[in-house]
């Protein structure tokens, strides 16, 4: 006989039959006369009643039945007498895999802080909360497939080891074999990088997009999902070290294409997560954040409101708000600001357009105004960026005068400036950071709890 998961036994109606489920023990009470064990096998967030009768199975053979330990369990499927679960188990045989010691297995009781789970990311994944975050997030990676699949995009795989750090998005970690106490030298005294693996200097790369900007190039429509990096010294609750980003590119697209298909995206994939998703939205809305389900309803009923950056600071200067970072016409915009916008001025999610040149990359189409470019932020309520963009400059002249002005490298860039030499096309894209809208599903307020083992200064333990 097969285990069957939990998921499909708490639908099932087939009373009076024999059925085995495995998994772990989440608590054990009773009296003398009766044990109820709940076990769950993380195929769903609740979990399954298993029925002991102590006369049969005796004290000593359930003492080791302890939460955390995994059981299998064979037992006849019945009807819920209690309340909370519709069907449970009255048990006949149970096997005990692996015991777990209640005097020092760290999650013997409930309650624990978010912060203390952090510390056994080992073990985290075996409480409601992280069960219900993983099972949202591989529900969310599957819809982002689907919803480029069905629109007829082309996954591409981009390269995590990347010899150019010209998208200037972030400091970059060094991928090297050179023995770091003995590292060979030009006769300049610089670090001799024709010596290592790749011969020359390389990173892990911060952006799929000039590489997945080429692949448009072919394919009109393409999109990345991979993991990126970035060493930046950002100890936020919205920044990770390592993180992953879904790029979509697309050959003749303009700014309010990409706009447009962002919002869609989105929002599918927001109303894909009530959909699919409901038992661990609804246990994510009553344990941590009571608007959580009624925030993802007005996001994907709403249209997101547009408007310019120089509009953006405009309503910010007249707003009257005491701001930690002053706001003037060419500063970034902070991430305070960005939630003043949308959580107080708009009260919806905002995507704001053409920012200043100096503040972006070097690919974005340049204005006409000379000032600034067909940049894209999409800012949502308690996280404020998730999607940053643009159109990109397709002008060889134009494109080469921003990299000389910024003084990039054009050595490094060559075969990302053939693409506009040979066949050249208004083209646009824009990346959504995974985990920023893991955050904003689930409700979760650190990022740190939405990736199973996440990347932050000083923290690489699991
Ligand atoms: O705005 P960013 O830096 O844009 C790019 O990398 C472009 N190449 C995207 C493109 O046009 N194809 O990053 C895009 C998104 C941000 O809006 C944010 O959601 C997320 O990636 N992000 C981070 N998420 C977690 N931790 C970090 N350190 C992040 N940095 C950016
Ligand atoms: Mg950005």
């Amino acid at each position: 006989m097969k285990r069957i998961k939990i998921k499909e036994l708490l639908l099932s109606k087939d009373f009076g039959k024999e059925v085995i489920v495995e998994g772990w023990v989440r608590t054990r009470r009773g009296n003398k006369n009766v044990s109820f064990i709940a076990i769950n096998d993380g195929s769903i967030i609740h979990s399954m009643q298993v029925v002991v009768d102590i006369a049969v199975f005796g004290e000593e053979a359930l003492k080791n039945i302890t939460t955390g330990a995994c059981i299998k369990v064979k037992g006849i499927l019945v009807e819920s007498q209690g309340q909370g679960q519709p069907v449970e188990m009255q048990a006949k045989e149970i096997q005990l895999y692996g015991t777990s010691d209640p005097e020092s297995y760290p999650l013997q009781k409930k309650g624990h802080t978010l912060e203390f789970l952090r510390s056994i990311a080992h073990l985290r994944p075996r409480t409601n909360t992280f069960g219900a975050v993983l099972r949202i997030r591989h529900n969310m990676a599957f819809a982002i497939h689907k919803y480029f699949n069905d629109k007829g995009f082309y996954y591409i795989h981009t390269p995590i080891i990347t010899g150019s750090d010209a998208e200037g998005a972030g400091q970059m970690f060094r991928v090297s074999t050179l023995d770091p106490h003995n590292l060979p030298k030009t006769p300049e005294g610089k670090i001799d990088f024709s010596q290592d693996f790749f011969g020359k200097e390389t990173n892990l790369t911060v952006s799929g997009q000039l590489e997945g900007e080429l692949a448009a190039m072919a394919l009109s429509e393409i999109y990345t999902f991979g993991p990126t990096f970035r060493a930046e010294n950002s100890n936020t609750p919205r920044h990770l070290a390592e993180f992953w980003m879904i790029e979509p590119e697309m050959a003749f697209y303009d700014l309010e294409d990409n706009m447009t298909l962002a919002q869609d995206f989105v929002q599918y994939l927001v109303k894909y997560a009530l959909e699919n998703c409901k038992e661990d939205l609804n246990f994510l809305n009553e344990m941590y954040d009571k608007e959580l389900i009624s925030r993802l309803e007005f996001v994907v009923n709403n249209d997101f409101k547009r408007l310019t950056y120089t509009e953006a600071v405009e309503i910010l200067m007249k707003s009257g708000e005491k701001f930690e970072f002053p706001v003037s016409w060419g500063t970034d915009l902070q991430s305070e600001h960005e939630r003043y916008l949308v959580e107080k001025h708009f009260n919806k999610p905002v995507i704001l357009i053409d920012y200043p040149k100096e503040i972006k990359a070097f690919y974005m189409k340049q204005n006409t105004d000379g000032k600034t470019v067909r940049a894209m932020d999409v800012l949502f309520p308690k996280i404020g960026e998730i999607i940053g963009g643009s159109q990109r400059e397709e002008n060889l002249e134009k494109l080469e005068a921003r990299i000389n002005e910024l003084q990039i490298p054009s050595k490094d860039m060559w075969w990302y400036l053939e693409t506009r030499k040979f066949g050249t096309a208004p083209h646009s894209g824009f990346g959504l950071g995974f985990e920023r809208l893991i955050l904003f599903v689930t409700g979760m307020a650190n990022i740190r709890d939405v990736i199973p083992f996440p990347r932050t200064p000083k923290n690489a333990e699991f």
